[in-house]
């Protein structure tokens, strides 16, 4: 029996790449992909010969989930057949990737170990670009799918990122087809009962090496309602925050700078000869 390791090329190929990723890729028997970036391919493929693309597995007009059954299918078969298979995905490999469950899930019933490597997510790029702390706002991220299926209610008072825009209304796959303007309007619908008509709002798409270019559109949340034709499968939406925090609970909050405040939180270091280091008598 062989095993995964499942990693993520980050977003901008090898520059995005991690050092135990790369090492990784260079020791597996076979390596199996869904990284879209030339230059990201061309790096794996100096790693190691054994490189093969899965992008193949989606087509237009497919069942998403389908997709995700052959992909899990195929990696554990290879794996039952005794090779260290390494299977590179875009981004995080934890991060709406559903392969990676598939595969955490399914792996151990075959007797296939699966193995996460973490990586670089598109959250950190996006973080990179933004101005705030998180720290202090907080921060959401919802898809875009369940967000309306599940009826989630989202916090005004906390920034939130919106994945999976260019898939949202169904599970059919659609990359290589330019969306419909009002593809969004249900979505917006939803997003109007909390925040204002003329919320700004933003279409992001961070680079991902050539032909992949950053792009970032900005708009009212109005506008998105016509704005389907602007998002692809790499697009995320950025809602801000349409109230600030505020301090709801002021003695705590006070506290958090009380020098007294914090002797209680933590126990006395041990003194010197102190039980702690004395092993006691010998018996
Ligand atoms: C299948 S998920 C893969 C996410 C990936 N594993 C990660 O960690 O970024 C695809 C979603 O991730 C986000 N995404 C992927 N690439 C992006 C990019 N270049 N810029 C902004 N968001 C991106 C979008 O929300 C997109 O719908």
């Amino acid at each position: 029996m062989g095993e995964i390791l499942v990693m993520g090329a980050g977003l901008l190929g090898s520059h995005h790449l991690t050092l135990e990723t790369v090492e990784a890729v260079a020791s597996a028997d076979v390596v199996y992909h869904l990284v879209t970036g030339m230059e990201a391919e061309q790096r794996l493929r100096q790693l190691n010969p054994r490189v093969f693309s899965l992008v193949g597995f989606y087509r237009d007009g497919d069942l998403d989930l389908e997709v995700y059954g052959r992909i899990v299918s195929f990696l554990l078969a290879q794996a039952m057949a005794g090779l260290r298979v390494a299977f590179v995905v875009m981004g995080h490999p934890s991060i709406y990737v559903a392969p990676t469950h598939l595969l955490l899930e399914h792996g151990p019933r075959y007797g296939i170990p699966v193995h996460i490597l973490p990586a670089l997510s598109s959250i950190d790029t996006i973080l990179s670009w933004m101005p705030f702390d998180i720290a202090n706002t907080g921060l959401q991220i919802l898809d875009s799918n369940r967000l309306v299926s599940y009826g989630l209610v989202p916090m005004r008072n906390v920034p939130l990122l919106v994945f999976q825009v260019g898939c949202f209304g169904s599970g059919f796959i659609t990359r290589q087809l330019q969306n419909a303007p009002d593809r969004l309007r249900p979505l917006v619908d939803y997003l109007l009962a909390y925040y204002p008509g003329e919320h700004p709002v933003e279409l992001i798409e961070c680079e991902m090496g050539w032909p992949h270019r950053a792009v970032r559109h900005r708009l009212t949340l109005a506008e998105l309602a016509t704005s389907g034709h602007l998002v692809n499968y790499n697009t995320t939406l950025f809602v801000p925050q349409a109230e600030p925090v505020s301090i709801r609970d002021p003695a705590f909050h006070a506290r958090l700078v009380a020098p007294e405040a914090v002797s209680s939180l933590v126990q006395a270091p041990p003194t010197h000869g102190s039980q702690a280091d004395n092993p006691g008598p010998a018996r």
